[in-house]
């Protein structure tokens, strides 16, 4: 890793196939950051197991988000990629968070919230995911953190966190900022919510052509005709051509404003233009899907770089605490 470079970190939770959102809100960041920063791009496993309680599901897509990484163009040469599990030290270091932080202030966060909003059983593991989280980001003296928008709040527990600990055993944690790219920090799916795995309203990132179509075509919009002046800021399909139809966009813009163009063909144009778009990267998928064992080694060869990193903050952390004798 470059020397004087800052630490640029992220994750990505494997409960499922990546959507557009995680990639223009999040995952396409890390390709256009890892050569600039020193970089480390791993997958959140024991996150995904506060919700995820299918064993062949999880390995599944655990080695699918390692594909997925290597499919967008992460290198591991350039950028450190490892699966959380693998590193004991963050579960390690999110119990000694757990043990600083009140419950409280737990409570407050919006995906435990949300949670309970909906009835569902809570696990603890949900009420703590966002220890866990701080501790896979301050482990590293992470500078830099790209997310989306809905991790904002994580992003302030791991501040938070760091600044008590620093307060009660000395200075030991970098504070991490957050980098958030705003025109994509919320990329809206099919039904006009968030576009999220959790409320099925996804476009899958490798998706075939067939159904790129299919889901483009099922776009909610509201009842305007034809012929009828759109407003382009008000409109889903729009907010998609933002992501792929970059060359368009101002003729688009204009015929929504004119009332020249329906809602069909916006999405006729927004279905080709994601077709082009995904093609190379679900090439590029299909390759590296034909020998698992690659994306498997860079993950063991990475995870043996990370453990001792870890290893050694975690030796800091220990004797700070008063449990290294
Ligand atoms: P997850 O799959 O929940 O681990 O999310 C991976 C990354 O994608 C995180 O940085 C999220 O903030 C980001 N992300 C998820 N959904 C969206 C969305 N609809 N728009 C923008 N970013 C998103
Ligand atoms: N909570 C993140 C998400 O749902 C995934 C994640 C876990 C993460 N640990 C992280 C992201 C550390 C950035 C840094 O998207």
């Amino acid at each position: 890793m470059g020397i004087g470079k800052k630490l640029l970190l992220s994750g990505v939770k494997p409960t499922g196939r990546p959507h557009i959102g995680n990639y223009f809100g999040a995952m396409k960041q890390f390709v256009a950051l890892q050569s600039e920063y020193d970089s480390i791009f791993f997958i959140a496993d024991y996150h995904a197991l506060t919700t995820l309680h299918d064993p062949v599901k999880l390995a599944e897509y655990t080695l699918g988000v390692a594909l997925d990484y290597l499919a967008i163009g992460l290198d591991p040469k350039r950028a450190l990629i490892f699966k959380q599990s693998d590193i004991p030290a963050h579960t390690e270091l999110a119990w000694i968070f757990n043990c600083i932080t009140a419950m409280p202030y737990l409570l407050r966060g919006h995906a435990y919230k949300d949670a309970e909003a909906k009835n569902e059983e809570v696990t603890v593991g949900t009420f703590d995911y966002p220890m866990l989280m701080a501790a896979d980001i301050l482990l590293y003296d992470t500078d830099v953190v790209p997310v989306g928008q809905d991790q904002k709040q994580h992003l302030e527990f791991a501040r938070d966190t760091a600044e008590k600990f620093n307060r009660l055993f000395g200075e030991t944690f970098k504070l991490p900022e957050p980098h958030i790219v705003s025109e994509v920090a919320a990329v809206p799916g099919l039904d006009g919510r968030k576009m999220s795995k959790s409320y099925d309203n996804t476009i899958p990132l490798f998706a075939d052509d067939d159904e790129i179509e299919r889901l483009v075509m099922s776009i909610v919009t509201d009842s305007k005709g034809e012929r009828e002046p759109k407003d382009p800021a008000a409109d889903t399909v729009f907010a998609l051509h933002r992501l792929v139809s970059a060359g368009q966009l101002d003729e688009l813009k204009k015929r929504y404003e004119e009332g020249t163009i329906g809602y069909k063909e916006s999405k006729e144009i927004l279905a080709e233009n994601m077709k082009k778009f995904a093609a190379p990267l679900r090439e590029k998928r299909r390759e590296l899907e034909e020998k698992p064992e690659y994306a498997k080694d860079a993950l063991a060869q990475g995870a043996e770089v990370a453990r001792k990193k870890s290893e050694e903050k975690m030796k800091e952390v220990r004797r700070k605490v008063g449990v290294a004798l």
